[in-house]
């Protein structure tokens, strides 16, 4: 176990620090650059039923937990790209509604395990509605692999922190091509396809980049380790970045955290800030970057700019200006869609320092288990 975890304490820490590779072996010989100068993904897995996806009425993925939120986090640009009407489900909640499932469906089961038990039930209802289904898992030869009908396989390598990171982010990158073939005829999106597959290919140096944010969220993690509540806001791409980083600090650190879409504020979360409460924003410049600043500002309103995290890019002049009122964490600049990816590093790291400094089992958190297999 010593020889793995090579010059890493826990294995949690060291896969963090190992996403550059995994990102990288996740797109390894899936992305290629034609004649004509563009890029395109060959998804070997799926390449058979791409026209019968295509032809859908519309996608739902299914998931638990860290898998959950990966598919949170690609809907709205597989939204965008396919033009399908996108759900995603808890595995749990899907069953329990009985959702109604038709043929024309297909059904994607996103999975670091392949065993997890409702996404397996999940999926077998799927397949006795006759729906087209698809596997996203990490492990080779799984019961989700073998069941669907296709699938793509994650290949961020062996992750053995029971807190899933560095599968996390290659679940994105691998809904995101999915996304990209997809939309591989459409005309309208060869701007976009073209300025998302730039970003994915210069994505393992900017994660290298924010790994350099280590230091920073060490210090912060000092600075929150004794308080009873921490709240994260987001909307748009970074609301599941809101709810990862909640779901990794509650798994290691036992804090009580939670992530809030940003919208939600006024209806009811806004009570609960104050100055002592410590808020984490995540500020974007993309299409909600107006309505962020509101939170921001309603934040700053009740005081709470005295224990407040705010999370932007490094190219954010405006948000920079902050820069003495509150602790901001920057984060270099990617397209929206994968901001998500490079914004949760930075939050690994503090629930890693979080669980380190108030003496916690990092990569065997109490009553958590790796893979999930009874219901
Ligand atoms: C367990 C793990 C989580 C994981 C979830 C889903 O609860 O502790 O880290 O996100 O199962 O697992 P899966 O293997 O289906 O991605």
């Amino acid at each position: 176990e010593e020889i793995m975890k090579g010059r890493f304490e826990h294995f949690m820490l060291k896969e963090i620090y190992e996403q550059p590779e995994s990102v990288q072996q996740t797109m390894r010989g899936r992305i290629h650059k034609l004649s004509n100068g563009q890029y395109e993904v060959q998804l070997g897995g799926i390449r058979d039923r791409f026209y019968d996806i295509l032809r859908s009425n519309r996608m739902i993925f299914v998931a638990c937990g860290t898998s959950y939120h990966a598919c949170l986090a690609c809907r709205q640009i597989i939204e965008e790209l396919t033009e399908l009407p996108v759900s995603v489900e808890l595995a749990s909640d899907f069953l329990d509604r009985r959702c109604p499932i038709f043929r024309s469906d297909v059904c994607i089961f996103v999975s670091q395990s392949g065993e997890t038990a409702e996404t397996l039930e999940a999926l077998r209802y799927a397949k006795s509605h006759n729906a087209l289904t698809v596997g996203v898992v990490n492990v080779v030869g799984s019961s989700i692999a073998r069941l669907t009908d296709c699938g793509v396989h994650i290949n961020a390598g062996c992750e053995i922190g029971v807190a899933s990171t560095k599968v996390y982010t290659s679940q994105i990158v691998v809904l995101i091509m999915i996304a990209l073939q997809l939309s591989a005829d459409s005309r309208s999106k060869l701007q976009r396809r073209e300025e998302i597959f730039q970003a994915l290919i210069s994505l393992p140096s900017k994660i290298e980049t924010t790994l350099q944010l280590d230091s920073q969220m060490k210090k912060i993690a000092h600075s929150l380790e004794s308080r009873s509540s921490i709240l994260l806001f987001g909307r748009g791409y970074q609301y599941a970045t809101c709810l990862e980083a909640a779901l990794k600090i509650k798994e290691v650190s036992y804090m009580h955290t939670e992530g809030i879409h940003a919208g939600e504020l006024k209806h009811g979360p806004l009570a609960l800030v104050d100055q002592d409460m410590p808020v984490i924003l995540f500020v974007t410049r993309d299409s909600t970057a107006r309505k962020v600043q509101n939170a921001l500002q309603q934040v700053i309103a009740r005081g709470g700019f005295r224990s407040m995290i705010v999370v932007c890019t490094e190219k954010d002049e405006e948000t920079k200006r902050l820069k003495s009122e509150v602790e901001l964490v920057q984060v270099p600049e990617t397209v929206d869609c994968l901001q998500n990816l490079l914004n949760i590093i930075p939050f690994q790291l503090l629930s890693y320092h979080l669980a380190v400094q108030r003496g916690h089992n990092v990569d065997q958190p109490r009553n958590l288990a790796k893979s999930v297999t009874v219901e």
